[in-house]
């Protein structure tokens, strides 16, 4: 392409730069926008790739954040061009957000490279959307910097804070077990979400955010900031200052991001409580940004950190007190050695850095290492076993103590339907030692690895005061839920994995400290129940019905495994922005 950048040396100008009938044809069209010759006179045009979306309420205010970003752009002497990306509300998204994530990475990346951009600012927020975009980008490899939406402002309900999903799990078991009332509990639904922004509490959306950060892609200090404080907007204006100088110093993500970066990002997903879903994110995001991170990097890297950020639903407070504290750059501080302080960030500066002088003004919500809420250790822990050979994962912080070692006997579900259309039997036969089983909520499976982990417990034992249970699934789990919930099982039981050859009333050994799971089945039963699975064949243990064709057809067929990150086993790497040819 490099002859034919006429006036700049930028990308954009391959298209802008142009004499001739091309130059014409791309110029003249955009007049009609309005806009004069000189924006298409070599300065850098920076895209805005909004997943702003009424169907993604999480994200409907990212219109306002890319004004902030568009007038930062313009004060900086580069011009902004807004474009939609699909937009993944978790709320509404059936049969699961999660089974479109790779779809909207798929989206921003072609996006990228088929126009006329020199550098992008992602917009994103709820859950999946802001890895989605990360993986689009890393693997177009243009100059960018993420602004993700921020947190809406605390919930409040009868005097107290209450926190995104958490407390919607917590009231509605209240609710089966008959002590909250129905008038309760549907003027809760109108409390929790009092502003624009994403969830309140350490979930994936606020994870997500401040792991952005702590890879050094968004600017330092930006991950807490309330949706609709106006500092949000502030940090919004200086992205779009940033990328335009990015531009100009060639700054692409492939030389701010490497191990270093994915280690400081697992580090300090620990310190914060992070969700687990990070850990399918994280994966799928090296994958892309061609950085080796394995699944049990999760666990060795998290083993020294202590958690030290005392937000719901491993602590008390939530995101509007995090930010208030100092937000991310006050943990990056206290973390100090435990993470590569020299680190890339997408401000030229190292991490340690740009955090040198973060101030800590709320000790009780960012701890000090020397008084953490949990000690090292309490994080993520892979556990392995001849359930899950490739492994599965399970939130230490979030689970029981007095389940972390346990075995009781399997109760298996093929799908979560029938968990559901059981779970409420009055003969249903459990008790609390019973292993809840949920199969078929893989990525394959589902398809689309659903967050169906945090199980409601059975109604006759919620009566009789049951609050947690050893529960095992090859989906997700919310990261705003609790519980003793082993997840990601892999391989899953649709690929065949050996959670399909479990069976109701086989004993279930979890060991958190030994990092096992195992069923209490011998070699040659499991060889003979995997003989006797193939000769029923499908015909006795048919798959969920799929579709044979469309997305969900190429879902199911090129989907990975969670172990790695769930990504489309097509997508994984960097492809670079370079266009071989144009069709005029
Ligand atoms: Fe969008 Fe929680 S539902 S962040
Ligand atoms: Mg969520």
């Amino acid at each position: 392409m490099a002859p034919e950048h006429t006036r700049s040396g930028r990308r954009s100008q391959a298209w802008f730069g142009l004499d001739g009938k091309l130059g014409f044809v791309h110029r003249s069209k955009m007049y009609n926008q309005g806009y004069s010759a000189s924006m298409f006179d070599g300065r850098p045009v920076i895209g805005i790739a909004n997943s702003a979306s009424d169907l993604a309420p999480c994200n409907a205010h990212l219109r306002q954040v890319a004004d902030a970003v568009k007038r930062g752009v313009l004060m900086a002497g580069g011009v902004p061009f807004e474009f939609p990306t699909i937009s993944l509300g978790e709320t509404l998204m059936r049969p699961s957000a999660m089974q479109f994530r790779n779809l909207m990475a798929m989206d921003v990346e072609e996006t990228l490279r088929a126009n006329p951009l020199d550098g992008v600012v992602l917009l994103g927020g709820c859950d999946k959307t802001v890895p989605a975009q990360l993986m689009g980008a890393l693997s177009a490899d243009l100059p960018m910097v993420m602004v993700t939406g921020g947190p809406m402002l605390n919930g409040k309900f009868q005097g107290c804070d209450a926190g995104s999903g958490t407390h919607v799990w917590q009231f509605s078991e209240e609710v089966r077990a008959g002590r909250m009332s129905r008038e309760d509990f549907a003027a809760a639904e109108a409390c929790l979400s009092r502003s624009a922004g994403h969830c309140t509490t350490m979930g994936t959306a606020s994870t997500m955010a401040c792991l952005t950060e702590a890879l050094g892609l968004s600017l330092p200090g930006s991950a807490a900031i309330p949706a609709v404080d106006a500092q949000r907007h502030r940090i919004a204006e200086q992205a779009g200052g940033r990328i335009v100088e990015m531009v100009a110093e060639g700054l692409v993500p492939s030389s701010v991001v490497d191990r270093r970066s994915f280690e400081n990002a697992i580090r300090v997903n620990a310190a914060i409580g992070g969700s687990t879903n990070a850990v399918v994110h994280l994966l799928a995001i090296a994958g892309r940004a061609e950085v080796g991170v394995s699944l049990d990097d999760f666990d060795k890297l998290a083993a020294d950190v202590p958690l030290l950020v005392d937000l719901l639903p491993s602590g008390r407070f939530l995101m509007e007190e995090f930010f208030h504290a100092g937000g991310l750059p006050a943990v990056i501080r206290e973390l100090g050695e435990l993470l590569h302080t020299g680190a890339a960030t997408v401000t030229g500066r190292s991490l340690g850095e740009n955090c040198a002088e973060a101030p800590n003004w709320r000790t009780d919500v960012v701890r000090p290492r020397a008084e953490p809420v949990h000690e090292a250790g309490g994080h993520t822990a892979v556990l392995r076993g001849n359930l899950a050979p490739d492994g599965a994962v399970i939130k230490v912080s979030a689970a029981s103590e007095e389940l972390v070692r346990h075995t009781g006997p399997a109760l298996v579900f093929d799908t979560i339907e029938d968990y559901h259309a059981e779970v409420d039997a009055p003969d249903l036969p459990v008790d609390a030692s019973t292993v809840l089983v949920v199969r078929g909520a893989g990525p394959a499976g589902y398809p689309g690895m659903p967050e169906i982990g945090n199980l409601a417990i059975p109604k006759k034992l919620l009566d009789a005061g049951v609050r947690d249970m050893v529960r095992i699934t090859d989906g997700r789990m919310s990261g705003t839920s609790y519980g003793t919930v082993v997840l990601h099982v892999a391989p899953e039981s649709a690929r065949g994995g050996p959670l399909s050859l479990l069976r109701t009333g086989d004993r279930v050994t979890l060991d958190v400290p030994g990092r096992r799971i195992d069923m209490d089945v011998s070699e040659s039963e499991l060889r003979r129940r995997t003989a006797e699975s193939e000769l029923q064949g499908d015909a006795e243990n048919p798959a969920p019905a799929g579709r044979g064709s469309g997305y969900e057809w190429l879902y199911r067929t090129h989907v990975r495994q969670a172990d790695t990150g769930a990504d489309f086993d097509f997508l994984v790497g960097r492809r670079g922005h370079a266009v071989p040819r144009r069709h005029l």
